[in-house]
């Protein structure tokens, strides 16, 4: 048997300290769109999901709702599962880094950069952004105060263990270089090198002044820097350095660490140092995604202008979520999130585009032919338009997917959306309807809709996967799976003879008030 190749991807895993918005959404729906589309076209997947539950900010928000962090943190918890189910997120594994079997690989990582020497002890004195999680040279604040969130930053002085960032940092600058793949999009990639060319200093990587963490083992009083913890859950969760790292020897290294470019610093620089500091490869690739802002700015509990995945998915359904997030931030950019714009995405692209195409065929299939669909195989007039893309589009979509440009994926799907639908006004099948002599035309220009939209179909499983369950239906397809997958993307396979059926709209329109 030949073994499938492997693809492991992992979204940052989440502060649980507040109810998660649609930002966050973002980034775990990107990370399964790719995952499915990779399980889709053959890979053998692991897609890795979780929470970061340790560090000074969960330790006060816990203590400001009088309860202790782990009872505090089990109930976001619940919460944030909940919504990936509702999400339709496909992850294989959802870590907690207050599970045992993350802690022990952290507190035995640390252990060990102590013993070889690249972790020590000295004194902190800096500035820290709490928010953030982030130790800040002075030089680096802007105005004062942190320059990823703006917040007031923290002076502390404590003893602390540092780890020798300034040891691995040549060797990071030439891996960055001679792998142009490895942070994407290039823009992320220039600003990491910048950051990095202006200078290092070790990391401080351990805290004194509170408790909610996972301890050092050799000396107790100090936790574990909360992005070192966090940072390791990506190999933790495959089970590296237990007596059952499967997992780990199959997946690692990941091919993609999707985030937010906020925390591309930390996976470009913290974390690559540290693999190599434990004879680790690095991952394939870290992709920085843009932000979704909204007019007034960034999203924050504080400005009290959060926008609740889960009030979105009750009005407008998983799909159609989906569909906007991922069709909306144009790969590696900020985009604005309107709930106008999500209504017109709908009212557009689902509703107009896909959902007439499908119902328009669906309802001249029974029509004219009482739903029995029949292919002659004779290819005429605008035909081979249509057909060519059809057959050119999962390699376009395919080759955007691996450019890490979702947008773009759907940009190209929808296209074949559209030549569907200007096939349909090409070809006018009312018009053939009227001639007996055209019937077997109108059958194949039916056909040739109907297999088109089971590409459409097909191509669309990993962005929406709830639709194609009801487009099997309609097609009459639904079992013959065989017809559902990604090899199957021949033209003809819908045998002759099959019976379509018309049904409730795909997507209905949403009104809108004046
Ligand atoms: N716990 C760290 C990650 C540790 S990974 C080893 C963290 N958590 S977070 O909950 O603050 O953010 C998680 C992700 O959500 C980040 O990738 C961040 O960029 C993303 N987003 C938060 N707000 C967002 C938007 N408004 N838009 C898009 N992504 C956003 O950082």
């Amino acid at each position: 048997m030949i073994e499938k190749k492997t693809f492991y991807i992992t979204t940052p895993i989440y502060y649980p300290s507040d109810k998660l918005h649609i930002g966050h959404a973002y980034t775990t729906v990107a990370a399964d769109a790719f995952a499915r589309f990779k399980r889709h076209t053959g890979y053998d997947v692991w897609f890795l999901t979780g929470t970061d539950e340790h560090g000074q900010k969960i330790e006060r928000v816990a203590n400001s709702c009088n309860k202790t962090p782990i009872e505090f943190v089990d109930g976001i918890v619940a919460g944030i599962r909940n919504l990936w189910d509702k999400l339709e997120i496909s992850h294989d594994d959802f870590i907690r880094t207050t599970e045992e079997r993350h802690k022990k690989v952290v507190a035995d990582i640390f252990e060990r950069l102590h013993k070889q020497g690249d972790i020590y002890k000295a004194s902190y004195e800096g500035w820290y952004c709490t928010h953030c999680e982030a130790f800040w040279a002075e030089s680096r604040l802007e105005e004062g105060n942190c320059p990823d969130c703006q917040r007031a930053v923290e002076m502390l002085k404590e003893e602390s263990y540092f780890f020798k960032i300034s040891k691995y940092v040549d060797r990071l600058l030439t891996h960055i270089e001679e792998n142009p793949q490895f942070i994407q999009p290039v823009t992320r990639k220039n600003e990491m090198v910048s950051f990095i060319k202006s200078g290092m200093e070790d990391l401080c990587v351990s805290r004194t002044t509170f408790d909610w963490g996972i301890k050092v083992p050799f000396e107790e009083k100090h936790v574990v820097y909360v992005w070192v913890d966090a940072l390791t859950n990506y190999i933790s969760a495959l089970g590296y350095g237990t007596s059952d790292d499967t997992l780990f020897k199959k997946f690692w290294p990941a091919d993609i660490h999707l985030v937010g470019k906020d925390i591309v610093r930390f996976h470009t620089v913290i974390w690559p140092c540290i693999l190599m500091a434990i004879g680790l490869p690095l991952p394939k690739q870290v992709v920085g995604h843009g932000w979704l802002l909204l007019d007034c700015g960034k999203m924050s509990k504080s400005k009290g202008n959060v926008v609740d995945p889960l009030v979105l998915l009750e009005k407008y359904g998983v799909d159609a979520v989906r569909y906007y997030l991922l069709r909306e931030l144009s790969f590696g950019n900020d985009g604005l999130y309107t709930e106008d714009a999500l209504v017109n995405r709908i009212n557009k692209d689902l509703a107009n585009d896909l959902g007439n195409l499908v119902s328009r065929t669906m309802g001249m299939a029974d029509k004219y032919f009482n739903g029995v669909i029949s292919y002659s195989g004779l290819v005429e007039g605008p035909d081979s338009e249509l057909i060519d893309l059809a057959l050119a589009t999962p390699g376009e979509v395919e080759n955007m997917v691996d450019k890490r440009d979702l947008s773009g994926a759907l940009a190209s799907l929808w296209k074949l959306v559209s030549r569907a639908n200007k096939y349909v006004d090409d070809t006018t099948p009312w018009t053939l309807a009227k001639n007996h002599e055209s019937k077997e035309r109108l059958n194949n220009v039916i056909y040739n809709l109907v297999e088109a939209i089971r590409f459409i179909t097909v191509i669309s499983v990993p962005f929406m996967p709830n639709m194609a369950p009801k487009v099997w239906e309609l097609l009459g397809i639904a079992d013959l799976p065989e017809l559902h997958t990604w090899d199957s993307l021949t033209w003809g396979k819908i045998p002759s003879g099959s019976k379509v059926r018309k049904g409730e709209p795909l997507f209905p329109r949403i009104e809108v008030e004046e």
